[in-house]
C-alpha cells in the first residue's frame, strides 16, 4: 500500500499541464471528494497498527504535493494570461521592421528647400508636361528663336504645343501669371531634354528654380542670395558669377562656385581650376515680366536654376547620373543614414 502511494507522489511530481480542464482532472482525481486521497484516508484505519506512522507521512507527502502542483499550475496559467492581455506579450522582442532609404536627389532637393524657407521663399511646382507658352514663348522665347535648340524638347505625339518642360522656369511663368509681387519662390522639379544618355547626362534630371519678385530687387541681392545659398549648401562662400546669355534673363549669368583644390578629387571635379558651375541665374527680363502681367517699371526681379543632380553627385561622389534611376537597391541603401 505505502508503494502504491509512493508511485503517486512520483506520479503528481512530474505532471506538468497549461490546459485549465486537465488540471481540474487533475485535482479532483486527487484531491475531490471521491479523489484518490480520500480513498487513502480511508484505508488508513485497515493499516496495521506498526506502519500507521508511516503510511500517514506518506499520505501527507501526496496530498501537499497535489495541493502544490494544482495551485502551481493554476498561477503559471494566470500569469501567463496576465501579460498577453489584448496585444500578446508586451515584453517579447519586436519584429524588425525592414526601414526604406529617402533617394539622394530627394535628400538634396530638400536640403535645398529648407535653406530657402528659412529666407522666406515658399515652394512652388507646376506641370512636367506643358505648352509651347509656359516653356517657352513666356520666357522671351517666340516660335523660331535660335535659343530654343539649347534644349533638345521631347514633344508630346506630333502636337508641338505639347510638351515634356525643358526647364523648371516655366513654374516662374505660372507663379507669376497667378500671383501679384512681393513673390519669393522655389520651383523643385523634374524636366525632360531629348538627349543622349551618358555617364554625365540623361534625358531626365532635376532642377530648382528660384524666383524673387518686388519693387528694388538689385542684382546684388541676387549676389547675396546665391553666396548665402553656397555657403549653407556647401560650407563654400566664394562665388563668382560669369557673363552667360539666357533669353528669360538681363544680366545673365553662370554660377561659379570656389570648391577649393585640396584634394584630388578636387582637382577632378574643377578640371583643375577649384571652380564648379552649379546654375545659371539673371535679373527676369522686363519682357517676361509683361508677359505674365507684371509691371516692369514698378517691379523688378532675379531669377536663378541650379541642378539637383549634380550637386547630389558632387556631395555623395556619384560617379553617374545613371545611378539615379536604375532602382538597384545595393546603391539606394547607402543613403539610410542620411536624412
Ligand atoms: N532654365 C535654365 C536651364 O534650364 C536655367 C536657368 C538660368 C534658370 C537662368 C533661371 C535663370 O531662372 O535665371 O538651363
Amino acid at each position: 500500500m505505502i508503494e502504491t502511494v509512493r508511485k503517486h507522489i512520483i506520479e503528481v511530481q512530474a505532471f506538468s499541464s497549461t490546459n485549465k480542464e486537465e488540471i481540474e482532472n487533475f485535482r479532483i482525481k486527487y484531491l475531490g471528494k471521491k479523489g484518490l486521497l480520500n480513498d487513502f484516508f480511508a484505508e488508513f484505519k485497515n493499516v496495521p497498527n506498526e506502519q500507521k506512522k508511516e503510511f500517514g507521512q506518506v499520505i501527507n507527502t501526496l496530498k501537499n504535493a497535489a495541493q502544490e502542483k494544482v495551485d502551481s499550475l493554476k498561477e503559471a496559467i494566470e500569469s501567463s494570461t496576465e501579460t498577453k492581455g489584448v496585444y500578446g506579450d508586451l515584453s517579447r522582442p519586436g519584429e524588425v521592421i525592414p526601414l526604406g532609404s529617402r533617394h539622394p536627389i530627394s535628400i538634396v532637393k530638400n536640403k535645398i528647400i529648407d535653406i530657402f524657407l528659412r529666407i522666406g521663399f515658399n515652394v512652388s511646382e507646376g506641370p512636367e508636361i506643358e505648352d509651347d507658352w509656359h516653356n517657352f514663348t513666356a520666357l522671351n522665347l517666340p516660335e523660331y528663336h535660335p535659343a530654343r535648340d539649347m534644349q533638345d524638347t521631347f514633344f508630346i505625339q506630333t502636337n508641338p504645343d505639347v510638351l515634356l518642360r525643358t526647364h523648371t522656369s516655366s513654374v516662374q511663368v505660372r507663379y507669376m501669371e497667378n500671383n501679384k509681387p512681393p513673390i519669393r519662390t522655389i520651383s523643385p522639379g523634374r524636366v525632360y531634354r531629348n538627349e543622349a544618355i551618358s555617364a554625365r547626362s540623361h534625358c531626365f534630371f532635376h532642377q530648382v528654380e528660384g524666383l524673387y519678385v518686388d519693387k528694388g530687387v538689385s542684382f546684388a541681392d541676387l549676389k547675396q542670395t546665391l553666396q548665402y545659398f553656397t555657403t549653407e549648401m556647401f560650407g563654400k562662400s566664394k562665388i563668382r558669377l560669369r557673363p552667360s546669355y539666357f533669353p528669360f534673363t538681363e544680366p545673365s549669368a553662370e554660377v561659379d562656385v570656389y570648391w577649393g583644390l585640396e584634394t584630388e578629387a578636387d582637382y577632378r571635379i574643377t578640371k583643375g581650376t577649384g571652380w564648379l558651375e552649379i546654375g545659371g541665374c539673371g535679373m527676369v527680363d522686363p519682357n517676361v515680366l509683361k508677359n505674365c502681367g507684371i509691371d516692369p517699371e514698378e517691379y523688378s526681379g532675379f531669377a536663378f536654376g541650379v541642378g539637383i543632380d549634380r550637386i547630389a553627385m558632387l556631395l555623395h561622389q556619384i560617379p553617374d547620373i545613371r545611378m539615379f534611376s536604375e532602382n538597384d537597391i545595393r546603391f539606394l541603401e547607402q543613403f539610410k543614414s542620411v536624412l
